[in-house]
C-alpha cells in the first residue's frame, strides 16, 4: 500500500466542537477543508460535556460580570484580552449555534433557559437538559457535513510536517488509517490542531479514552513549548470509583454536599457560594473532608451529593442523564437517595501556546507560520489556573470559529501561505517510527505501564501536591520512559491495531506528564487548580507568570516564564 497524498486549504485535526466550528466557518467561506479524527466525529469528547455553555444573556447579568468572574475564577492567570474577546462574543456565539438548529432548553417565556454554575455572579449557563455538549456537537457536525467539509474518520495523526529552521512553518500532517493501515500525507496552507485535553494521564478522570494529549506531545517533540501544563482541573463531582462526570448542573439545580457526619461542609469553605464555589475550591474541600476521615462509601473515599429534595419531576426534566449514570454505575437512584461522588481529573488548562487569535507560538512571543490551535489543546489562555464550569464549551465554539476566521484572514492576506512542500521522503520518514513500533518485541506491555503512570499521577500530582511527592513522580516517569523503550506489541496486523495505537498514545502521555510535574515542582505557590501543601499561598510577586516548557532532545525539560499581562482587573484575594 503506497502513501496517499492530499492537498487542502486547511487541515483540521480533531472533530470536537473547536475543530467543527472552525471547519464550518472555513467551508462556508469557500475554503477547501478536511477534518482528520481518530474517532467518529460524534464520539468526540465535547459530546460528554453535560451542564452547559456560558453567555450573559439577560436579567442583571452583563458581559463585564462574565469577564470578571472568569478572571477571578482563573486566579488571575488568564490572559485578560482573550477573556474579554470570548465573553463579549458569547451572546453572538449562542445565537450562531441556535440559528444552526441547536435546541436549548427554554423558560416558560420562550427565552433560552439558564442555570447557575460555580463561581458565577448570575445564572448564565445555557443548557440543553444535561446533554449540552452532545446537542452542540450534533448541530455543528450536521452543518459542517452539509457545507461540504471532508471528514477522514479514524485517521490517526502521527506528526506535523514542520520546518523549525529559520522560517518556522507547518505545511501538513502525516497520518495513518486505523481501519486499514493506509498511510497518508495531508498538505495544507493552514493546519489547525483541535485535539482535546490530557486528563487521561490520571487514574480517576472524567475523560474519554481518546483524551491522551496526542496533539500536545506531537508539538512538544518538535521543540515547540507547551504552556501552563501544571494546571489540571479536578471536577468536584465524579462518580465514586470511576470518576465519570456528574455535571455541576446537579449543584446548579440545588444539589448539596454532605460528609459522613451529615454536615453540609461547604459552609466552612465557601460560606457565600456554598456548593457553587469554583471547582478548585470545592474539589479541595471534598478532598479535605475525605482526608479528615469524614468520607463515605466502602473505602470512605467519597462524599454524598444529595438531590432528593429537588423531586422526581425536576430531576427527570433537567438531569435525566445524570440519574441514568448514577443508576447504571452505582445502582443508586438520585430521586430517592444521595449518590457518592469524589473529585475527578477533568480538564486541561495548559496546552499549545497561541496568540489571542489562535496562531501557535514557537517561543514566548513568536508565531509559527500556518499553524493554529483551538479548544482544550490550546492555551490562549482564557482559563488561567482554573476554568469556570461551562466556559469550556464556550471556548471551544467561540475560539474554534474565531480561529477559523483568523485562518481565512491569513489565507486572504497570503500571509502564511506556503506552496513549498517538503520532500515526500522526509514526510514518509516520519511514519517509519510506527513501522518500528508495530514490529517491536520488547517485554513491557502498554496497559501495565499506563496504569502505573495514571495511578502515580493521581497519588503524587493530584489535588494536593508537595515537593516531595512531585520529585518522586518525576523519578517514576523517568523510569517509565526507560521501560517504554522496551515496549512490545502483540498484534502485528494493520487493521484496527489498537495495541499499536495505545502504544503511541502512551508515549504521548509520558511526554506531557513530565511537563505537568516539572511545571508543578517549580511553581512554589498555590494558584487555582495547582495547590502546594508546602506553599499554600498564592505568590504574585514571584509567580504571576505563564510557564513555557520545552522538551530537549535528550528528554530533559527546559522551563521559561512569561509575566501575565494584567489588564483592568488587578489581582486581589479570591473569596467566595
Ligand atoms: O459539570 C459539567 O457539566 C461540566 C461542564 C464543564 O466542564 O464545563
Amino acid at each position: 500500500m503506497g502513501i496517499s497524498i492530499h492537498r487542502y486549504d486547511a487541515v483540521i485535526v480533531g472533530a470536537g466542537l473547536a475543530g467543527l466550528a472552525a471547519a464550518r466557518e472555513l467551508e462556508s467561506r469557500g475554503k477547501h477543508v478536511c477534518v482528520l479524527t481518530k474517532l467518529h466525529p460524534l464520539r468526540s469528547h465535547s459530546g460528554a460535556a453535560q451542564g452547559g455553555i456560558n453567555a450573559a444573556l439577560k436579567g442583571d447579568d452583563s458581559t463585564q460580570s462574565h469577564i470578571f468572574d472568569t478572571i477571578k475564577g482563573s486566579d488571575y492567570l488568564a490572559n485578560q484580552e482573550a477573556v474579554e474577546l470570548m465573553c463579549s462574543s458569547a451572546p453572538e456565539t449562542i445565537r450562531w449555534v441556535e440559528h444552526m438548529g441547536a435546541a436549548f432548553s427554554r423558560e416558560k417565556d420562550g427565552t433560552i433557559a439558564q442555570r447557575p454554575f460555580g463561581g458565577q455572579s448570575f445564572p448564565r449557563t445555557c443548557y440543553a437538559k444535561d446533554r449540552t455538549g452532545l446537542t452542540l456537537l450534533q448541530t455543528l457536525f450536521e452543518q459542517a457535513q452539509r457545507d461540504g467539509v471532508e471528514f477522514w474518520d479514524e485517521w490517526y495523526v502521527a506528526d506535523i510536517i514542520y520546518s523549525g529552521n529559520e522560517e518556522k512553518i507547518v505545511s501538513g500532517v502525516v497520518a495513518y488509517n486505523i481501519k486499514t493501515g493506509q498511510k497518508g500525507i495531508f498538505y495544507a496552507k493552514a493546519i489547525l490542531f483541535a485535539t482535546g485535553g490530557y486528563a487521561r494521564s490520571y487514574a480517576i478522570n472524567s475523560n474519554a479514552h481518546a483524551n491522551t494529549g496526542d496533539g500536545l506531545s506531537i508539538v512538544a517533540r518538535r521543540g515547540i513549548p507547551l504552556k501552563d501544563m501544571e494546571f489540571v482541573q479536578f471536577h468536584p463531582t465524579g462518580l465514586a470509583g470511576t470518576g465519570i462526570l456528574i455535571s455541576e448542573a446537579a449543584r446548579g439545580e440545588g444539589g448539596r454536599l454532605f460528609n459522613s457526619d451529615g454536615e453540609r461542609f461547604m459552609e466552612k469553605y465557601a460560606p457565600e457560594k456554598m456548593e457553587l464555589g469554583p471547582r478548585d475550591l470545592v474539589s479541595r474541600s471534598i478532598t479535605r473532608e475525605i482526608l479528615a476521615g469524614k468520607g463515605v462509601g466502602k473505602d470512605k473515599d467519597a462524599v454524598y451529593l444529595d438531590l432528593t429534595h429537588l423531586g422526581a419531576e425536576k430531576i427527570m426534566s433537567r438531569l435525566p442523564e445524570l440519574r441514568d449514570l448514577a443508576l447504571t454505575f452505582l445502582g443508586l437512584d438520585m430521586i430517592k437517595e444521595p449518590i457518592l461522588i469524589a473529585p475527578t481529573a477533568h480538564y486541561s488548562m495548559g496546552g499549545i501556546p497561541t496568540d489571542v487569535h489562535g496562531r501557535v507560538r514557537y517561543d514566548i512571543e513568536h508565531n509559527i507560520k500556518s499553524f493554529y490551535a483551538a479548544g482544550e489543546c490550546a492555551c490562549v489562555s482564557v482559563h488561567g489556573a482554573n476554568r469556570l464550569g461551562a466556559n469550556s464549551l464556550l471556548e471551544a465554539v467561540f475560539y474554534g470559529r474565531h480561529v477559523g476566521q483568523t485562518i481565512i484572514e491569513d489565507l486572504e492576506k497570503n500571509k502564511f501561505l506556503t506552496h513549498k512542500e517538503p520532500d515526500i521522503n522526509d514526510a514518509a520518514a516520519m511514519l517509519k517510527e510506527i513501522d518500528g513500533l508495530i514490529s517491536s518485541c520488547g517485554s513491557e506491555r502498554v496497559p501495565k505501564l499506563r496504569s502505573e503512570l495514571q495511578k502515580t499521577m493521581t497519588e503524587n500530582a493530584g489535588v494536593f501536591r508537595t515537593e516531595e511527592k512531585l520529585l518522586k513522580q518525576k523519578e517514576i516517569i523517568k523510569k517509565l520512559k526507560e521501560r517504554y523503550k522496551n515496549v512490545g506489541i502483540d498484534d502485528r496486523s494493520k487493521v484496527f491495531n489498537t495495541d499499536l495505537q495505545e502504544a503511541i498514545e502512551l508515549g504521548h502521555m509520558l511526554d506531557f506528564s513530565t511537563f505537568i510535574v516539572e511545571g508543578a515542582i517549580l511553581r512554589k505557590e498555590s494558584r487555582g487548580s495547582h495547590f502546594r501543601d508546602d506553599f499554600p499561598k498564592r505568590d504574585d510577586e514571584n509567580f504571576l507568570n505563564h510557564t513555557y516548557c520545552y522538551l530537549n532532545e535528550d528528554g530533559s525539560v527546559k522551563i521559561d516564564y512569561k509575566p501575565v499581562t494584567i489588564g483592568k482587573y488587578k489581582p486581589t484575594e479570591r473569596t467566595y
